[in-house]
């Protein structure tokens, strides 16, 4: 057998071979077939010593060479490969820069809380401070001290929350008004947010826990124009410049006189709506001048100072504003009804 002409053989074949691997598994085939322990070059070695020895090192020199060289070719062969399918994997992983970015969401205030926020702002402009006052109140703050009769209704356990002996979840934020006023000699002028309990059963206009804000203005001099110039503002600031509004006679045992106040419909600007029931008007808030037995209560003088009170439900505003038919919309929290609001 003529070992020289069978290594250009085998050379040639492998080289050919190689050029057509495609991956990485094609070339170790290749060395498999060729260089590998079986492969037909290493048994062409293995014949070496049938070789008429002066022959023997010239052969042994030409398989060697081929032997070097298959490797060579493989070594390089196998990066090539490599180095495609590493662009192929860049080009596909590649980042469009021009793509417009998704917008992370963002959250926002419960429309409640906006709406809280809202006319909160408006009665700090007029010079009102924020105060707050406890959710557990005494059954003297709530109800005593606001000139509630024994006998008032109000005070049934069907309408209140009695957590212990004289003590019930506040109905309203009215006992914040004994509460500052003890606490400080007038001028006084504050407003005061918060939360109120009711045993009401949950329905459309109904809920048992509900916002309220507090106002309270007593000084030397306070009259009902007073109160009437400041819920202009108010209804004004928080419902828009067209907004009209009326008192209507009313009553409040801890006010004399009171009233409540409406303001023009926001839906038929007062021509007659379903919103305002046909009549025109939008009752927002419950108000009237201080009665002198709150004043006796808190140890004022009531024959030196007057004062206004009101007190509005936040939700009930926020559902005027907002177009909301069911309070409990602002309760049930679902994502999707809050993200439209
Ligand atoms: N506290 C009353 C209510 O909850 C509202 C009110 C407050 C009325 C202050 C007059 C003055 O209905």
């Amino acid at each position: 057998m003529d070992l020289h002409n069978e290594a250009v053989k085998i050379r040639e074949a492998a080289a050919k071979a190689i050029q057509a691997c495609r991956t990485t598994e094609d070339i170790e085939a290749v060395r498999v077939k060729y260089v590998g322990r079986k492969g037909r070059l290493t048994q062409l070695l293995r014949k070496l010593g049938d070789v008429p020895a002066e022959q023997r090192k010239e052969a042994g020199r030409i398989l060697n060479e081929t032997k070097e060289e298959l490797t060579s070719l493989l070594t390089s062969r196998r990066s090539e490969i490599e180095e495609s399918v590493r662009q192929q994997v860049r080009a596909s992983e590649t980042i469009d820069v021009t793509l417009p970015g998704r917008k992370p969401r963002l959250g926002k205030l419960h429309p409640t809380l906006r709406v809280l926020d809202e006319i909160v702002n408006v009665f700090i402009g007029l010079g009102f401070a924020v105060v707050e006052g406890p959710e557990i109140e005494t059954e003297y703050n709530n109800f005593d001290a606001l000139n509630f009769p024994p006998w008032h209704p109000s005070r049934d356990d069907f309408d209140s929350f009695y957590v212990a002996e004289g003590y019930v979840l506040r109905t309203h934020t009215s006992p914040a008004q004994i509460r500052v006023m003890k606490s400080q000699d007038p001028p006084v002028r504050v407003i005061v947010p918060g939360r109120c309990y009711r045993r009401d059963t949950p329905d459309a206009s109904h809920l048992m826990s509900f916002f309220q804000i507090e106002g309270l203005y007593v000084d030397h001099d306070v009259s009902l124009a007073d109160l009437k110039g400041t819920l202009a503002i108010f209804a004004r600031e928080v419902f828009g410049p067209q907004t009209k509004i009326r008192f209507r006679p009313h009553y409040f045992p801890f006010t004399e006189p009171s009233a409540e106040l409406d303001i023009s419909c926001l839906v038929c600007a007062g021509k007659g709506c379903r919103l305002c029931k046909h009549s025109g008007w939008l009752e927002v808030l419950g108000c009237g001048m201080v009665h002198p037995n709150v004043f006796k209560h808190v140890g004022y003088d009531h024959r030196a100072v007057t004062g206004f009170a009101f007190g509005l439900g936040v939700e009930r505003i926020a559902m005027l504003k907002y177009g909301i038919a069911d309070i409990r919309t602002l309760y049930e929290n679902d994502v999707r009804v809050l993200n439209g609001l």
